[in-house]
């Protein structure tokens, strides 16, 4: 299978007044088509940094990280927000959902963020079919119309899963999407990512969770700033 992610010799530091703190330290990666790999490590680790780097939240102080044969250092402007928003989905460990918004405006959101009005107009049947597909395929038919702020934490998860998956991405990033739920309700959540996999989904997943990790295709573990094969 091709490499869709290649990350080479990735460093980041952060200045902390007059000391440095060297978070990643030469991480060297590659994510194949259709894997599901997962990333486990210490809470302070760099994993959310590396998976921010991965969906070009932010950059690397060195290293270059190759996306389907294009280097995220050279996307700028339409082309950065284009990659941020269609070709990878970030599912946030709090969700990060829009509060005023319902569940179903919630998903949509992506989608016409990238149109423009007047493509908006043209598509807008068709994603929101697709949106409320998504959303009864995580068990959220009925609660299209809800806020966020009326969803369970799993609910709420879903339902940034669906947001993520909209656009319909190249690799699905997923930090800790289990995180902060019970186990029965993660297990759901697990389930989902499961189901998408089988059907072809790239994912790279970000969890604390060993039990969690030994699911899915392949694991690495992230020490002392560099990448582990386990
Ligand atoms: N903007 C920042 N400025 C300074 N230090 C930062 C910044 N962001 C992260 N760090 C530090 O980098 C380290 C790695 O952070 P990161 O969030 O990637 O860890 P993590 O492995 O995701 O941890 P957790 O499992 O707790 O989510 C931490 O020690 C954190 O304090
Ligand atoms: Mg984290």
């Amino acid at each position: 299978m091709t490499a869709i992610i290649k990350a080479r010799e990735i460093h980041k530091s952060y200045k902390m007044g007059k000391s440095t703190l060297d978070v990643l330290r030469g991480v060297d990666l590659s994510v194949k088509k259709g894997e599901f790999l997962v990333i486990v490590g210490a809470s302070g680790s760099g994993k959310s940094t590396l998976l921010h780097i991965l969906g070009a939240l932010d950059q690397p102080t060195k290293g270059s990280v190759e996306f389907d044969g294009i280097r995220l250092n050279t996307l700028w402007g339409r082309k950065l927000d284009r990659f941020r928003n269609h070709t990878v989905g970030f599912v946030f460990q709090f969700y990060h959902l829009l509060n005023e918004l319902s569940v179903l405006e919630n998903v949509l959101a992506p989608a016409m963020a990238s149109t423009g009005t007047l493509g908006w107009l043209t598509v807008r049947k068709r994603t929101i079919n697709r949106a409320e597909k998504l959303l009864e395929q995580f068990g959220l038919k009925d609660r299209l119309g809800h806020k966020p702020y009326e969803l369970s934490g799993g609910e709420r998860q879903r339902t940034a899963l669906a947001r993520a998956l909209i656009n319909q991405p190249q690799v699905l990033l997923a930090d800790e999407p289990t995180g902060n739920l019970d186990s029965r309700t993660g297990s759901g959540i697990l389930e989902s990512l499961s189901t998408l996999h089988q059907a072809g989904q790239t994912i790279v997943m970000v969890t604390h969770d060993e039990r969690i990790a030994g699911r899915a295709g392949r694991v690495i573990r992230l020490t002392d700033g560099r990448v582990q094969e386990i």
